[in-house]
């Protein structure tokens, strides 16, 4: 994983004081954008997940010097997924959703290096996670 981690680092404690509003905005986006997809979370505790959401960014940021620990945090975190009902096709609504915030969040902070560097975490991350959710899935058909 190379990561540009200090774009990643600056950018994120920029937000990190706004952290709660952050989710909440995120959410927003995700499902203004997404009509339908508050399906997904229709049981789901809402004001739980978006600590959740702040948190799962929160370690992957402070681990992207260390990745393997996060390979197996993120690859079980995808397992998971499954059961959430997640497929493929929803990461990348979560990942536009997610980009869309930080733009509005960092203003002219978000310059075209920190986007970059979020679109190849979210990338990465997101690549683990399914890849975590396929080893799942295999594991159960045999
Ligand atoms: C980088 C991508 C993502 C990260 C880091 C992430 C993170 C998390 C975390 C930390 C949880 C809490 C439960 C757990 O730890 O198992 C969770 C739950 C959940 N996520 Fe994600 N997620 C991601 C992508 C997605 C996508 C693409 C969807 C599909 C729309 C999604 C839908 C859900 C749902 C429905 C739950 C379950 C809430 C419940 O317990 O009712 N997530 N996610």
């Amino acid at each position: 994983m190379s990561l540009d981690v200090k774009n990643l680092e600056e950018s994120f404690e920029l937000v990190k004081p706004k952290a709660d509003e952050f989710a909440t905005s995120f959410y927003e986006t995700l499902f203004a954008d997404n009509p339908g997809a508050d399906k997904l979370f229709e049981k789901t505790d809402m004001a739980k997940q978006k600590k959740m959401l702040v948190a799962s960014l929160v370690l992957v940021v402070e681990n992207l010097r260390k990745p393997d620990a996060l390979t197996d945090t993120l690859k079980k975190l995808g397992a998971r997924h499954v059961n959430y009902g997640t497929l493929e096709e929803h990461y990348p609504l979560v990942g536009g959703a997610l980009l869309k915030t930080f733009e509005s969040y960092l203003g002219d902070k978000w310059t075209p290096e920190v986007k970059k560097a979020w679109e190849e975490a979210y990338g990465t991350i997101a690549d683990i996670m399914l890849k975590g959710a396929a080893e799942a899935e295999g594991a159960k058909g045999s």
